[in-house]
């Protein structure tokens, strides 16, 4: 490719990476104040102890909240005997006063931001995700003020899922604003796993989603929720890759971004395998690409499938030659957008069937072997699980299927050859 071509294709990049900059700012760096969760919790508002009759919310999401969601202990753990020693290694001398920790791990505002009840000890609060209550707070249980409103008084769109991504991976994926790198990894920190539609089940559930709830807001099923937040995913890996390895001229880079495990395992039982259709030679270090290879299968069966894999593939081999791999970024950015836009089109009938078809090529690709580095798997086996759903199929298959959650349950003892071979039992059966 030609330089102009490069550059004009990296200007588009950063021009559509400034877009989306200014037009979604997330609740830690909105510039309103954060009451704190007390003052959602009275019990008249959102700290009822049961969920009230009549009313359009449960009201009891505090007590939701603070009795099983793990988000409120997230604060917590940073004073735990595991965090003490991830401190320790770092350097740091308390994990539960040091930014670098306290921007994932609860509602890290500027302290002219922090209102009178606001603690960052409640961890990861309402205001984290539902952005600074100042503005919205006495106004957004009015009724004659429409959603819009609310919006531009400070609430955080958590409904529309392209930001709720946006949300939930600046802290389980990262960005340029706050990272756990390879150092934090290598101080003893859990590596970082995130899927937006099985994530959101798993957090326990503070809303329903009922007509109410549709008549005002954005509201999507298992697969279409599944798709946003793998798009959303692969555009902030580019963009974590761009800054973090385009950008960076020391001797090793950020490590954390390539597949652990392609560094990380033990040398007696050699487990190389090739993955399908990515050309890489023996002992290369893999970029941690298990969203590029669902947005591969999601590109299936449209005319984007093609440069997708194309321009993927390129950004994995290209990690060696910076120019290489900011061309590729550039256009495989453009591709992201414009399957996102693809699908955003299908009418709903179309969409079903394009589901199963996903779902479909999932399997191929993993009989075929394509998923065999275990952070692929981790990602295929989440997705497997909600597209089952997705066809009503998962009773018929929720044996098989628990077999895959058993192979992927523990990463130091993944056999990518077993994994194989349990999807292509799948595959078998389901055609
Ligand atoms: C401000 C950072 C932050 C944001 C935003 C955030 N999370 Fe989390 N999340 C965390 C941290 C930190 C933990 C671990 C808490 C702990 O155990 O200390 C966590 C834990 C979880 C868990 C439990 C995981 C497990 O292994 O048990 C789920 C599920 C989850 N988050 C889902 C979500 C979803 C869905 C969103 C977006 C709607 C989201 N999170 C937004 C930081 C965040
Ligand atoms: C980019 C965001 C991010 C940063 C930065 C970060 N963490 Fe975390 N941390 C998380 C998430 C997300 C989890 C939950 C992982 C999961 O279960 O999926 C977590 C989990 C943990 C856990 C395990 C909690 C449990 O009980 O399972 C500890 C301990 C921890 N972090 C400590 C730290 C310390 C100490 C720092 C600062 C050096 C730090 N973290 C920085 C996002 C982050
Ligand atoms: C980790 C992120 C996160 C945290 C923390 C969180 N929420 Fe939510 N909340 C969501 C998401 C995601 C939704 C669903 C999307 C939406 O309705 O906007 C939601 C929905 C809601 C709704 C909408 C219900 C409806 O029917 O419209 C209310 C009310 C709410 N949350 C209150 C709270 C309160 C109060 C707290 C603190 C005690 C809290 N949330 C903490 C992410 C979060
Ligand atoms: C390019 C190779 C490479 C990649 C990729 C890589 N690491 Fe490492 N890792 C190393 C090296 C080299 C060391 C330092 C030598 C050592 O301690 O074994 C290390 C050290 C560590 C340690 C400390 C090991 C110990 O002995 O206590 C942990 C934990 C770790 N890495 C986790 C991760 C995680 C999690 C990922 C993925 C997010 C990852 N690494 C990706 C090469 C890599």
């Amino acid at each position: 490719m030609n330089m102009i071509r490069i550059l004009l294709l990296s200007l588009l990049f950063s021009l559509a990476s400034l877009v989306e900059a200014a037009s979604l700012v997330l609740p830690q760096f909105d510039k309103n104040v954060h009451l704190g969760v007390a003052s959602c919790a009275a019990s008249m508002c959102h700290g009822s102890l049961i969920q009230r009759e009549g009313s359009d919310v449960l009201q009891n999401e505090y007590i939701i909240w603070s009795n099983s969601d793990t988000h409120a202990q997230a604060y917590q753990s940073l004073l735990t005997a595991t965090a003490v020693k991830i401190a320790d290694n770092l350097g740091i001398a308390d994990a539960g006063q040091a930014d670098i920790c306290l921007d994932c791990h609860s509602d890290n505002v500027k302290q002219e931001l922090q209102g009178d009840k606001f603690q960052l000890s409640d961890g990861i609060g309402c205001e984290a995700c539902h952005g600074g209550g100042q503005h919205y707070i006495s106004s957004h249980t009015d009724g004659t003020i429409n959603r819009k409103q609310h919006l531009q008084n400070g609430l955080f769109p958590t409904d529309q899922p392209q930001s709720r991504a946006q949300l939930c991976l600046s802290c389980h994926l990262g960005n340029n604003d706050k990272y756990a790198g390879h150092d934090i990894m290598g101080a003893g920190h859990p590596r970082l796993a995130f899927e937006l539609d099985t994530f959101g089940v798993l957090q326990p559930l503070h809303y329903v989603v009922d007509d109410d709830y549709k008549a005002q807001k954005w509201s999507g099923d298992h697969y279409i929720t599944w798709v946003y937040g793998q798009l959303q995913a692969s555009r902030a890996m580019l963009t974590l890759i761009i800054n973090k390895l385009s950008k960076d001229n020391s001797l090793f880079p950020e490590l954390a971004l390539f597949d652990c495990h392609s560094c990380h395992h033990s040398m007696d039982k050699l487990s190389w395998t090739r993955s399908k259709g990515q050309g890489f030679k023996p002992g290369t270090v893999r970029l941690n690409d298990g969203n590029f290879k669902m947005l591969i299968a999601i590109a299936s069966g449209t005319k984007m499938v093609k440069p997708l894999q194309q321009h993927l593939t390129a950004i994995g081999n290209a990690v060696h030659d910076k120019q290489q791999l900011t061309g590729a970024i550039a256009k495989a950015r453009l591709d992201i957008d414009h399957l996102q836009s693809l699908i955003e089109h299908q009418p709903m009938a179309q969409r079903q069937r394009h589901a199963r078809h996903v779902l479909q090529t999932i399997l191929e690709m993993g009989s075929d072997g394509a998923f065999a580095d275990y952070i692929a798997a981790e990602q295929t086996t989440m997705a497997i699980d909600l597209l089952f759903e997705v066809i009503e199929k998962k009773a018929e298959f929720s044996t098989e299927i628990s077999e895959l959650f058993d192979l992927v349950y523990n990463e130091n003892n993944y056999q990518a050859i077993a994994f194989r071979e349990k999807i292509s039992e799948i595959n078998n059966r389901l055609n």
